[in-house]
């Protein structure tokens, strides 16, 4: 990824961009991530508690994403790659961004395709939309699980997701309830003088308190983003 160029747009998306493509969000439900509390599934401690359900869980999200599609907030970011040197940091495991066309999609909380080796850190396979079971290791033996970041885990994409705030010229903040760290604090780390946008139905709006340069698009992103990057290329280009 390059963050060599003046014209570099960091935006960052969260569960909001693919709920219009049929995904559920984490907190939407009644704080229930497709029926089941958050901790259940996405925690080392629920994996240790019921590896099966976990494992079952996302070979069920896994085939979903097969059958869904990006949608114009997906395209929008496309769009805007045109024009300007976009990378996409997301929160979001699914793939939509890349099906979409983004080339520049850096993933912090790992990625729905992939699965790793509990014993060996270096062993990632991508399974597409496939399935593991209990008992599918890696060639040292070492249990398969989701290449995803869990709660509690630490997020090795972060350092690089830093350095691409640091360098860009414009933010831009994309369906996430900004509630969970690190990643909430990536805009707090891009020059404080640059346009920053949010585009969410409900915007976090303790965020953009604190962000004066922030201005908020309080819309789906299939509707909001288009327009957002019409302007941007207007504007700026
Ligand atoms: N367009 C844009 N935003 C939307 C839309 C939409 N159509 N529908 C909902 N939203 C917004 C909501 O208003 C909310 O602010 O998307 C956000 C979704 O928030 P969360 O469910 O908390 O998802 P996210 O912020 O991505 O979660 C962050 O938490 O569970 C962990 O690791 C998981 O990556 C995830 C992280």
């Amino acid at each position: 990824m390059s963050t060599e160029y003046s014209d570099l747009i960091c935006v960052l998306t969260g569960a909001g961009i693919s709920a219009e493509s049929g995904i559920e969000t984490f907190r939407g439900a009644g704080g229930l991530w497709n029926g089941h509390d958050v901790m259940e599934v996405a925690s080392p401690e629920g994996f240790a508690k019921d590896p099966a359900l976990v494992i079952d869980f996302y070979n069920q999200r896994r085939k979903q994403l097969a059958e869904v599609e990006p949608n114009a907030g997906h395209y929008a970011l496309v769009k805007l790659q045109e024009y300007f040197n976009v990378i996409v940091v997301t929160q979001n495991v699914d793939d939509l961004h890349e099906r979409a066309g983004s080339n520049q999609v850096l993933h912090l909380h790992g990625e729905l395709r992939k699965v790793k080796s509990v014993l060996d850190p270096s062993y990632v396979k991508d399974i597409e939309y496939g399935e593991i079971q209990i008992g599918d290791t890696c060639p040292k033996g070492g249990q398969l699980r989701p290449d995803v970041v869990w709660f509690g885990e630490p997020v090795p994409a972060f350092d690089v997701a830093n350095k691409i705030a640091e360098e860009c010229a414009a933010f831009i903040v994309v369906g996430t309830s900004l509630a969970v760290y690190p990643a909430a604090s990536l805009m707090y780390f891009a020059p404080n003088d640059i346009p920053q946008f949010l585009v969410d139905p409900n915007p976090a709006m303790d965020h953009v308190r604190q962000l004066r340069n922030m201005k908020v698009y309080k819309e789906n992103a299939s509707t909001g983003l288009p327009k957002l990057v019409d302007e941007l290329i207007g504007k700026y280009t």
